[in-house]
């Protein structure tokens, strides 16, 4: 939620920040805006909408500003407006902020401030902080220290809540000051250039360098330098890493939004994440990330599995793989639920943490109170680096590349691709029969290829979306392990096209949701031969029964259930264990043609942010 961007170094900034912000823009997109340091003065420009608006406004020459720091926004307080956009000027001019994160104890703060006679003019937390510093550098202090960077520190010694922070004052033309608490943040590291940002997509063309702050840490770049401190202003010494993707990876290479890549590199990616890792001579599987721990793993008394949207439908996948397999007793559990729940974690508890980019406040926040608890926590994550990849005791990462669409898509599979093959292996260790082992292994190596098959469809499914896009209200069905699938389904409908869709398994409709069928209301049933096809018969028949129209994902070769669908989507055959990798896909397609037939912004999803780092 929200990005940020910093540049200092000997290039226009201009283009630069709006460069990056256009990168971080999946983490919020209601206003933007940037500040250009002149010499003396910051010169800010923000307005309400998208990165493209606030790009067209600014002056198209403008190459004399060489340091600036930029913000897009995801609103918590306030609403998206001029006002209330970043960057944030303290009351005197002289301080500019960009925030992400949220200041929890702003309102006390506030009421100080005023009661010094601080003006504040917009309804955001974030101002609290330019006015907090601002007054705290008008203030006599007696270390040797620099006024600017003792003034930051001093104001975030006051703060409680999480922020990742980009700070400009007019008197210091040649330094950004960035602080991190909660929020991600790293700093690029070029020669006679660094930058700021919430994540490296926003610098990667510029530097594949970068430190990754932590939190309570505070960097004070500049062009040629870059000193990291806590903020209590002890000096860290921190290595430099490389960010593990190119350019060409956050590019559209062609395609008309990156949901419909993403979908379409599947194939490849599941190919990467498997990579490796499924031993086809000795049918095992190796997960290095998590070697060290297999003792560990395959004594373990419960696994609780946990994470937030796809990521907690990818969990509960799990939970069939690890309790079928692995015959192990799994809980699953909202992160935002897990962290409250004061939940009981005995000795031989493992916590799997799922997450794409790793920054999620909820997922983050319950890991925290898992280990506190003495749990062992696994990370399935994406972003490499991420804070929940640094935090959790030991993981595997997903290897898909940077996903950009807001609906996560490649990363869903991966994840339930990782936990499939942790709960191979863990079935492998415990007590699963050789023969099964083999077959699910063998299986697992042929489902990119099987995915790429599904892919074909594409086509057909949007002519699918044609019929049915119009109706508001949409049921998705399945059952055992495509059950989780139908509910990723529906959630990829809701997010992007804007229409009410629930995912259930299949004979829960009975108990309520039937009352809502009424004429051509859509029912998507996953009906494979494996999930207990001829119960799921019955429920496709009473959906029948009620005037509702049925999209059927099926089996090939499977000619008895011709007569019940009005539009047939055939998979190829597969160890059911492994069907939610096949079934998504067709479901990710038609979200995705269903809202670009409404006309909607596939990638952007009104509300909607990528990365949720706030609670
Ligand atoms: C947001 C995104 C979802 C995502 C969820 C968890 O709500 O819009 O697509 O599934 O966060 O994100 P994570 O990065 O932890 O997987």
């Amino acid at each position: 939620m929200c990005g940020i961007v910093g540049y200092i170094g000997g290039k226009p900034a201009q283009q630069i920040l709006i460069d990056g912000l256009k990168r971080l823009e999946y983490r919020g997109y209601d206003s933007a805006g940037i500040g250009l340091h002149g010499g003396t003065k910051i010169k800010i420009t923000k307005q309400k909408g998208r990165i493209a608006g606030l790009s067209d406004s600014l002056p198209q020459d403008n190459p004399l500003e060489t340091v600036g720091i930029g913000h897009t926004r995801w609103a918590t307080h306030g609403e998206p407006n001029t006002v209330n956009s970043h960057p944030h000027m303290d009351y005197s001019g002289k301080i500019s902020v960009v925030h992400n994160g949220i200041i929890e104890n702003y309102g006390a703060l506030k009421k100080f401030l005023i009661e010094k006679g601080c003006e504040f003019k917009s309804d955001t937390d974030t101002e609290v902080i330019a006015n907090l510093i601002g007054y705290f550098y008008e203030q006599e202090h007696d270390c040797e220290q620099d006024c600017f960077e003792w003034s930051v520190q001093k104001a975030l010694n006051q703060v409680y809540g999480t922020y990742g922070l980009a700070v400009m004052c007019s008197d210091y033309p040649d330094v950004i000051v960035a602080a991190k608490k909660g929020s991600p943040l790293l700093i690029g590291v070029g020669s006679g250039e660094n930058l700021i940002a919430s994540d490296a997509s926003a610098i990667v063309e510029h530097t594949k360098q970068v430190i990754y702050l932590e939190d309570d840490e505070m960097a004070i770049v500049e062009k040629d330098d870059v000193t990291i401190k806590t903020i209590h202003n002890k000096r860290i010494e921190r290595e430099l890493k490389e960010i593990d993707f190119s350019i060409e990876e956050i590019e559209l290479g062609g395609y008309e939004h990156y949901m419909l890549k993403e979908i379409f590199e599947q194939p490849d990616a599941l190919s990467t994440c498997l990579k490796g890792r499924l031993d086809l001579n000795n049918y095992k599987i190796i997960l290095g990330g998590i070697q060290n721990l297999s003792r560990h793993l395959t004594t373990a008394k419960r696994f609780i599995l946990t994470g937030c949207g796809t990521a907690w439908h990818a969990c509960l996948v799990g939970e069939y793989l690890i309790e079928r397999l692995a015959r192990t007793p799994v809980e699953v559990e909202y992160a935002s639920e897990l962290r409250y729940r004061n939940p009981i974690i005995e000795e031989g508890t493992v916590v799997i943490a799922v997450s794409q980019s790793g920054e999620t406040a909820d997922t983050l926040a319950a890991i925290e109170m898992c280990k506190e608890r003495g749990a062992t926590v696994l990370g399935v994550v994406n972003v490499v680096g991420s804070t929940i990849a640094r935090t959790t005791d030991a993981g595997v990462y997903l290897r898909v590349g940077p996903e950009i669409g807001v609906a996560s898509t490649k990363a869903f599979t991966a994840q339930v691709a990782v936990l499939t093959m942790m709960a191979i292996e863990l079935g492998r260790r415990r007590h699963l029969d050789n023969s099964r082992t083999e077959q699910l292994i063998k299986d697992l190596d042929r489902i990119p290829n099987i995915i790429n098959d599904v892919l074909k469809y594409s086509d057909m499914i949007k002519d699918i979306s044609k019929e049915c896009g119009d109706r508001e209200n949409w049921l998705f069905l399945g059952r055992g392990y495509n059950y989780p699938t139908a509910l990723e389904g529906a959630l990829k409908l809701k997010e992007i096209s804007y229409i009410h869709a629930e995912g259930l398994p299949a004979a829960e409709m009975k108990h309520g949701p039937i009352a809502l069928i009424n004429d051509g209301m859509p029912a998507v049933f996953i009906a494979t031969r494996c999930s207990n096809y001829d119960k799921i018969i019955s429920n496709i028949e009473e959906v029948r029964a009620r005037g509702g129209k049925t999209i059927i994902i099926a089996n090939e070769g499977d000619e008895e259930i011709e007569r019940y669908a009005d539009y047939l989507i055939r998979i190829p055959n597969v160890d059911d264990a492994l069907e939610p990798l096949v079934a998504a896909i067709p479901l990710q397609l038609l979200a995705y043609h269903c809202a670009v037939l409404r006309g909607l912004d596939v990638d952007k999803p009104r509300n909607l942010a990528k990365s949720v780092t706030v609670e």
